[in-house]
């Protein structure tokens, strides 16, 4: 967050990119693009597969075929969120997009909340869609996977010192001068923990970052490729950035990443 009062001017947003990383989302990569092209007709889509063996590569390309504002980035194989989104990034910053999006492919984040970001993201560096700010919402989540997603937010904030409601979650838009401000390249997260990982580097680097309610739907089709392993990854993972940053400070020194 910042403390400028919102007396910053910020500049015009440019060409929108949508990135919807998938793995295994056959069913669903279809209607979400639809989805995506009617609720904004001026953004691009860029679809960032892991070769998933149900052929959703496939059909992007072939939805890609049709319409001139949808591409696929195709990638060798599973390497998780965090590195299929790094991919996304740079693709669309080297195409020369002004604002990169973040969107699950399962329905979970509905395009129809996405003006209301880019809304917000006039004034900010970075807009996050939020479930645990007033007006936020999930709907047929599992408690297990609410009570997950809440600790887990709530352990971040505690530990990292971040001003952040909802700071697991992956719907989200950036500015281009934020991803290229906040030092992309040290970004070693895989999974869900990458998250938490960018937002974190936002608001170290001093950027706006202003969360808006969304309401979260959980999927209908294919399945959530949450894991024990992507759990452990960013428990060690907060856990360490935490106590360093925490040693750091108490030592004076200044954060190394
Ligand atoms: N390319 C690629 N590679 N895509 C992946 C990978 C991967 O290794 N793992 C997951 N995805 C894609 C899925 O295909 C989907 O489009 C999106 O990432 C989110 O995956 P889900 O498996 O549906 O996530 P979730 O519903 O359990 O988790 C949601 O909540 C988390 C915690 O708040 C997501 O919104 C996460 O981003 C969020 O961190
Ligand atoms: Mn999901």
């Amino acid at each position: 967050m910042s403390d400028d009062g919102g007396q910053r001017t910020f500049g015009p947003l440019g060409t929108v990119l949508v990135i919807i990383p998938t793995y295994n989302e056959a069913e669903n990569i279809k209607p979400i693009v639809e989805r995506v092209r009617t609720a904004v007709p001026e953004a691009d889509i860029l679809v960032a597969d892991d070769n998933s063996p149900d052929g959703t590569g496939k059909i992007a390309d072939e939805l890609a075929a049709e319409d001139k504002q949808v591409h696929v980035l195709h990638r060798k194989g599973k390497e998780g969120l965090g590195a299929a989104y790094l991919a996304g990034f740079r693709w669309g910053i080297e195409h020369d997009y002004g604002v990169l999006v973040e969107m699950d492919a399962d329905g979970s984040h509905q395009p129809e909340e996405l003006p209301r970001l880019l809304i917000a993201l006039r004034n900010a560096d970075l807009v996050l869609g939020s479930r645990w700010v007033p007006g936020g919402r999930v709907v047929n989540w599992p408690k297990h996977r609410e009570f997950l997603s809440r600790g887990g937010s709530t352990y971040s904030r505690l530990l990292l010192d971040v001003p952040v409601r909802d700071v697991t979650g992956g719907f989200r838009a950036f500015r281009r001068e934020t991803l290229e401000g906040l030092g992309m390249d040290a970004v070693a997260s895989q999974g869900y923990c990458f998250q938490v990982d960018l937002a974190w580097r936002a608001i170290k680097a001093g950027f706006t970052v202003v969360e808006v309610p969304i309401t979260f739907v959980e999927r209908e089709r294919g399945d959530s490729k949450m894991s024990r392993d992507i759990v452990a990854e960013a428990l060690w993972r907060v856990t360490s950035w935490g106590v360093s940053s925490r040693v750091n400070k108490v030592l004076g020194r200044e954060q190394s990443s």
